[in-house]
């Protein structure tokens, strides 16, 4: 097929129209502009809101207005156990035991707690080793960490520099950082996917370099989960943490993830505990001694947002219908299709930050602007993304020059992505 083709309103509706998983786009709300839906390509950002959300939110505001106090325990879907109703679902979706995984806080709360846990510096090993250009929440709760022990983040929290030269990372600096640091590492923590690169990496290779080393390892999957199929479990990873209003779609500030695995379920290490990580079968005995359940449900605080939850229910029955092979497969197409149209159509106005190589990013491309109108660096980046809003193409400005796009595979299609590459190309002129 030649570049012009794929540059055709045929050949995307043609490829729209095999695409066996082109139904779930009708599974949700997007937004309009002018009366047509945007080309929405935030879902790094903030998913789309599945439409079965609505009834599982006024399910549990009619249960609490019709049962009160009884809606804990009365069926259907009792709040009690309400968290439990979404541990398979999760599980499968992060390649996880059901016990290893819980949904429940945020996500940067979630890693203080696993660090409670996980990281425990001594004089001898005090550091921990993380990505440099981390996003910052991360990078504020692992140097307040460290500061937390008494421990100089100056000295003992080492950020890897990327070198490659889109400011991308090779698994030989991954390396190199965790063995010439190993004698000193506590603990690795490292992203799934880097949020301003769309950089992939191989998990378990990392979690065996830092067990190696004789660190403990967890990871960020914010913008990996619901985005790259993963199996945590066999990463081997000791714990890991992930929002779910990205790519699972489960709303603004929806109840996070998190992922203990099973050879920690009965671990005596400390931990900040709270009555719902207490032992279910004795936790109403009201007893001042802490039991906690084994796996990932004893790291819980308090009795979950019931409201709050309510979305994930909804968004992880369609990753459940989908399957994360066939998304994922769908999503290697159709970024390898935005990618062929830029290289074809934009060279000289758009630089792929997000590595070539599919095994090496998800769903994400980050796009540095090199000119256009006359414009150059950040005057010329801001200036297209304000550009494709007006034409109700969203993306996605990370400071200090890169744009992301992401085309979500549950609900973007060809026809989403030749609308983005039309739109830059009428930037230019
Ligand atoms: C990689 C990464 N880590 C941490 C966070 C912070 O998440 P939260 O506000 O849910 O704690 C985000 C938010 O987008 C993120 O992208």
């Amino acid at each position: 097929m030649k570049h012009s083709d794929l540059h055709s309103d045929a050949y995307a509706s043609e490829r729209d129209a095999a695409d066996p998983l082109r139904h779930f786009r009708d599974e949700f709300l997007i937004p309009l502009h002018e009366g047509k839906p945007q080309a929405y390509f935030c879902g790094n950002s903030l998913g789309l809101q599945p439409r079965g959300v609505r009834a599982h939110v006024e399910e549990v505001l009619d249960k609490w207005a019709s049962e009160a106090v009884e809606g804990h325990f009365r069926e259907p879907a009792p709040w009690m156990p309400y968290h439990a109703l979404v541990r398979e679902a999760l599980a499968d979706l992060v390649g996880a035991q059901p016990g290893e995984v819980v949904a429940m806080n945020s996500l940067t709360a979630n890693l203080h707690l696993m660090m409670v846990s996980f990281y425990r510096p001594t004089r001898e090993r005090p550091a921990i080793l993380m990505e440099a250009g981390a996003f910052p929440s991360d990078h504020h709760a692992l140097e307040s960490q460290v500061l937390f022990h008494g421990f100089d983040p100056a000295t003992d929290l080492i950020e890897v520099q990327p070198d490659e030269e889109d400011g991308t990372f090779s698994m030989q600096a991954i390396e190199r950082a965790i063995t010439e640091n190993a004698s000193r590492l506590a603990l690795v923590v490292w992203p799934g996917v880097q949020y301003r690169t769309g950089q992939a990496f191989d998990l378990a290779e990392i979690a065996r370099l830092a067990h190696a080393a004789g660190a403990v390892v967890g990871f960020d999957l914010a913008h990996a989960v619901g985005n790259l199929p993963l199996r945590l479990h066999d990463s081997g990873a000791d714990f890991a943490v992930w929002c779910h209003y990205k790519y699972v779609n489960a709303g603004p500030g929806a109840v996070a993830g998190c992922f203990v695995h099973e050879r920690h379920a009965h671990t005596d290490r400390p931990r900040f505990a709270g009555w719902w990580g207490h032992d279910q079968g004795t936790r109403f005995q009201m007893r001042p001694e802490f039991i906690p359940t084994p796996g990932a449900d004893g790291w819980q605080l308090s009795n979950p947002p019931i409201l709050g939850l309510a979305p994930l229910r909804a968004s992880l029955e369609l990753f459940g219908r989908a399957g994360m092979d066939a998304l994922r497969a769908k999503s290697e197409t159709l970024t390898g299709y935005l990618e062929q149209l830029i290289r074809a159509r934009l060279p000289s106005t758009l630089q792929i930050v997000t590595p070539r190589d599919p095994r090496r990013r998800g769903c994400q491309l980050s796009l540095r602007v090199l000119g256009g109108r006359g414009l150059t660096g950040r005057r010329a980046g801001r200036d297209l993304f304000d550009y494709l809003a007006t034409q109700g193409v969203i993306g996605d400005w990370r400071e200090p020059d890169v744009i992301r796009i992401s085309p979500a595979p549950l609900y973007n299609h060809h026809a989403d992505v030749l609308r983005f590459v039309r739109a830059a190309e009428a930037w230019c002129g």
